[in-house]
């Protein structure tokens, strides 16, 4: 029996070593220690000895018990420690790995445009108006001296809501607005989208952006405008940028022009962008009609003005080399990235 003791107790020591998990050691522990395990086994079995045997076999079998519930309890410290380990390796940060890059989102570059122009003519004086998208028939064709007889609104191709009201074709109307809340003298601009029904191509696009400009006072003329626009153009695209006025129509203006800056490219030169003309159409303008003061209650006789419009998605155009304004609504992040 003394034989059994030594042998059970070696292999169980080695058993133990080698045990991998917890549930490989609750099977080691049912296998000697549990109510049928060997162990218990061996210390009933003392029971059937010589009387003689029996303390001295009976205390060894139970200092080996005492032993073997001890070398269980360091067992499972151990695995337990080995699991903890594990489970932190597999969480640790290595802080020599390169970092994740964040994303950061930037400006859109009509956005970006829109308030590089806002900025300009805000230190010229001119305050920020805005009025709505959606417009009634007066506010954008009648008291723009625009009657509904009037060719002049087939300038514009004109997207109709079924109560008759109007996507904005333009900005203008916004100077009626501000005009009927402010006493003169006024400066304001107006930044916004505009909507025509034009097929969309590299250069049309149903919805685009707008800025109007707008000044009256006692005594305005051609001289300002000129100079509030040469200012404009040169802080935009340059000192040296030239600026043409070329004659032209608006029914809200009298006189009007379209305004051409020198060739962003060639400086007026000629190449492919300006179509060898050396100069490039970036808004219309002209004096305020005495019309459209009338219909906003200022005495035409009292009362000057200039106003302009030109179209963003052109100005961003021509500052960033971009040939086609579909770009702009693509929503294409190679392109965006860029600006
Ligand atoms: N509203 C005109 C257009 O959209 C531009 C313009 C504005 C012309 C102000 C003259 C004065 O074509």
């Amino acid at each position: 029996m003394e034989e059994e003791l030594q042998l059970l107790t070696r292999e169980a020591r080695s058993a133990l070593e080698s045990v991998a998990d917890g549930e490989g050691l609750e099977s080691l522990r049912v296998s000697y220690l549990g109510r049928k395990g060997r162990i218990t086994a061996l210390i009933r079995s003392v029971g059937a000895l010589p009387a003689e045997d029996r303390p001295r076999m009976g205390q060894a079998a139970n200092r080996l018990k005492k032993e073997l519930e001890l070398e269980f309890e360091k067992a499972e410290g151990r695995l337990r420690e080995a699991a903890e380990r594990r489970k932190t390796s597999r969480e640790a940060v290595d802080v020599t790995l390169p970092g994740l890059a964040l994303s950061r989102g930037r400006r859109h570059p009509i956005t970006a445009t829109l308030e590089e122009v806002i900025d300009i003519f805000s230190g010229l004086g001119f305050a920020l108006e805005s009025g709505p998208e959606i417009e009634t028939e007066y506010y954008n064709f009648d008291a723009l001296n625009m009657p509904a007889d009037h060719p002049a609104r087939d300038m514009q191709d004109t997207l109709y809501l079924e109560d008759g009201r109007v996507l904005r074709t333009h900005t203008s109307p916004v100077q009626i607005r501000t005009m009927e809340k402010t006493e003169p003298p006024l400066r304001m601009i107006c930044a916004g989208k505009a909507f025509r029904a034009d097929t969309a191509d590299a250069s049309h696009s149903p919805m685009f952006h707008q800025l109007e400009g707008l000044m009256v006072d006692r005594v305005v003329s051609l001289a300002d405008l000129k100079g509030v626009l040469t200012v404009f153009a040169r802080r935009l695209f340059g000192e040296e940028t030239r600026l043409r006025f070329r004659p032209s129509f608006f029914p809200f203006t009298e006189p009007s022009a379209e305004v051409d800056i020198s060739c962003v490219v060639c400086s007026g030169t000629g190449c492919s962008l300006c179509s060898r003309r050396g100069w490039l159409e970036i808004l219309g303008a002209g004096m305020v009609d005495p019309e459209v003061f009338r219909a906003v209650g200022y005495d035409p006789e009292e009362w000057t003005g200039f106003a302009f419009g030109m179209g963003i998605e052109r100005i961003a155009m021509l500052k960033h080399g971009i040939d086609d304004i579909r770009l702009f609504y693509d929503n294409d992040l190679r392109f965006l990235h860029q600006f």
